[in-house]
C-alpha cells in the first residue's frame, strides 16, 4: 500500500528528517543562495540600528538572536561593528541554526545547533533584537491545489517515489479559516500555501521578546497582491548551486515557498509597532519584505 504524505510532511524531512538538505554536507547555505546577508552590507546596517536602539533604551545585556543564522555572517560583522562603537560589552550575540558552529564564526559570538521553533520553550525571555533573514520561506507548510470542483486539496508526497499527487481536501478548521482569512481559494488549477506553520515560529520567536525589535526579512507577499491573482501558481521553489530547480522533497535541494508576511506580522499579537515594507536593498531584484516589530 502506498504511504503518501502531507507535502508539509515530506518537506519536513528535508529539513530536520533523515533527508536533511542542511544538515548534509553539500547544505551550506552560502553555496547555494544569491540573496544571503553577505551579499551586502544593508542587513547589517539595518539590524545594527536596531541593536543600537535597544541598547539605548533599555538597561543591562541586550540580546541578539539570529535565526537560520547560516554561518554566522551577519553576526560577525555585527561584532566587528559593535566593538568599534564600544558596544560589544553591552550585547550577546547568538547564532542559532539547524547546523554545526561554523569553524570561522567571531570568538565573541555564541552558537546553538538547534531547531528554533523549539527555542521558546527553552530560553527564557529577553531583552535585545531577533533577526530572521531568509528564515521563515524555509519553514515547511502545506502546498494546496484548487480542484476542478473549487475544493482546496492537500498536495502529498509518495512516501518512497517522492512523487506528488492531489490528496484529501483541506480538512483542519484552523487551516481552512487561515485559508479564508488570507489566501482565499478562487479559481480551480490555482496552487497556493498554508502559511500557519510560519506563523505559529514568529509567534513562538517574537513570544520570547520581554522587550526589544524583531525583524524578518524574506520573500514574500501580501494579501492584496495574492488576491489580485499575482501569486496563483503558489511559489513552492527549490535552490541548489545558485540556481532554482525543481522542489524534489527527496534531500538533494533546498525547498522554500514565499512567506505571508501580512499573516506572520498578525500572529505577533503583542507587537507595539509593526513596520512592514518591500526590502528594496533584496540583490537581483528579489521579492523580500521587510516586517519590523516593536515589543514592551
Ligand atoms: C537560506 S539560509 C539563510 C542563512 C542566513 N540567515 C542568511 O540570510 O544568509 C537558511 C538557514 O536557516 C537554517 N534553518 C532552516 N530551518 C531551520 C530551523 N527550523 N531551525 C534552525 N535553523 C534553520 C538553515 O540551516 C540555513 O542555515
Amino acid at each position: 500500500m502506498r504511504d503518501e504524505l502531507s507535502f508539509q510532511s515530506a518537506w519536513e524531512q528535508t529539513v530536520t528528517g533523515d533527508r536533511s538538505f542542511y544538515r548534509s554536507s553539500a547544505g551550506d547555505p552560502y553555496l547555494h543562495f544569491t540573496t544571503d546577508v553577505v551579499q551586502g552590507q544593508e542587513v547589517t546596517d539595518r539590524v545594527e540600528a536596531l541593536v543600537v536602539d535597544v541598547v539605548r533604551k533599555a538597561p543591562g545585556i541586550v540580546t541578539v538572536l539570529d535565526v537560520g543564522s547560516g554561518r554566522g555572517a551577519l553576526l560577525s560583522s555585527l561584532a566587528v561593528r559593535l566593538e568599534a562603537s564600544g558596544l560589544l560589552d553591552r550585547a550577546h550575540l547568538i547564532g542559532v541554526d539547524l547546523r554545526d558552529r561554523p569553524a570561522d564564526l567571531d570568538s565573541s559570538v555564541d552558537w546553538i545547533t538547534a531547531d528554533a521553533r523549539a527555542l521558546a520553550s527553552e530560553m527564557p525571555s529577553l531583552t535585545g533584537v531577533i533577526v530572521a533573514h531568509e528564515f521563515l520561506d524555509d519553514i515547511p507548510c502545506d502546498c494546496v491545489e484548487v480542484d476542478p470542483d473549487g475544493a482546496a486539496r492537500i498536495v502529498t508526497v509518495d512516501a518512497v517515489s517522492r512523487q506528488s499527487s492531489l490528496g484529501p481536501p483541506v480538512s483542519d478548521p484552523a487551516d481552512l479559516a487561515w485559508l479564508a482569512r488570507w489566501w482565499p481559494a478562487r479559481r480551480p488549477f490555482m496552487r497556493l500555501e498554508i502559511g500557519r506553520p510560519r506563523d505559529d515560529t514568529w509567534s513562538g520567536l517574537t513570544s520570547m521578546l520581554s522587550f526589544g525589535t524583531a525583524i524578518a526579512i524574506d520573500y514574500g507577499h501580501l494579501r492584496v497582491e495574492r488576491a489580485s491573482g499575482f501569486w496563483d501558481g503558489g511559489t513552492v521553489t527549490g535552490y541548489l548551486d545558485g540556481r532554482t530547480v525543481s522542489p524534489a522533497t527527496d534531500g538533494t535541494c533546498n525547498i522554500t515557498a514565499h512567506v505571508a508576511m501580512d499573516a506572520v506580522a498578525a500572529a505577533a499579537a503583542r507587537a507595539r509597532t509593526t513596520e512592514l515594507t518591500r526590502w528594496s536593498a533584496a540583490p537581483r531584484g528579489a521579492d523580500f519584505l521587510s516586517l519590523v516589530q516593536t515589543f514592551a
